[in-house]
């Protein structure tokens, strides 16, 4: 069996160049779109949350929210929960904890990796990137990490790449 990391790489690849994520990686996002992103960020955090987490350090629902108040306070606004994440956060509120993993994997790691390089680039303080341990937040996910995830891994890297998609038609319609 592959490791982890390389039987997911290609869609690793894929979410990654996706339009919207390389446009915030360059700094290129205006403060409402990337509060629409976060506000798509904030809905998975709370459906994973709802269901549990390896270790309290991974908790990002109220960094999350601290980020969206920010940009708020600021004048913009963007309370839309797009199609696609409706679709991805119904999906995560049937699994169970142990089921839940391998996204917690994706959607958390994604943040102390890609995530660290991001967060310089952002319209906000970027707290949602911000962990208090992240060596504990890590270290946890990686204990319970297993090669047999990567159907559903892939599968969470499909859920995110529809909602780059969605994020990026409503840039196109804004503009
Ligand atoms: C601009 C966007 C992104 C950049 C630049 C980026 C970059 C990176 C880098 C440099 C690593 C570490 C690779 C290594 O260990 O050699 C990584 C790992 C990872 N990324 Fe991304 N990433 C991006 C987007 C995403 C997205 C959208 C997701 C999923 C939602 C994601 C999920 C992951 C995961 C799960 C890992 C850990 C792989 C492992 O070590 O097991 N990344 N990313």
């Amino acid at each position: 069996m592959l490791p982890l990391k390389e039987a997911t790489s290609a869609k690793h690849k894929i979410a990654e160049r996706m339009p919207f994520n390389a446009r915030m990686f360059r700094g290129l996002l205006t403060k409402e779109q990337y509060l629409l992103y976060l506000n798509q960020q904030l809905q998975i955090f709370q459906a994973i949350e709802r269901i549990g987490l390896p270790h309290t350090s991974l908790k990002r629902t109220e960094n999350v929210q601290a980020d969206i108040v920010e940009l708020k306070a600021q004048g913009n606004s963007a309370e839309l929960v797009l199609n696609s994440t409706k679709a991805y956060t119904d999906y995560l509120s049937s699994l169970s904890y142990e089921e839940v993993l391998p996204h917690i994997y994706l959607n958390y790691l994604a943040l102390v990796f890609g995530g660290q390089m991001i967060k310089k680039s952002v319209p906000s303080t970027g707290r949602m990137y911000d962990f208090e341990s992240m060596q504990d937040a890590v270290q946890s996910i990686r204990a319970v990490q297993n090669d047999n995830w990567a159907d559903e891994v892939n599968k969470g890297f499909d859920h995110n790449i529809a909602i780059f998609e969605e994020l990026e038609s409503h840039c196109l319609i804004e503009n």
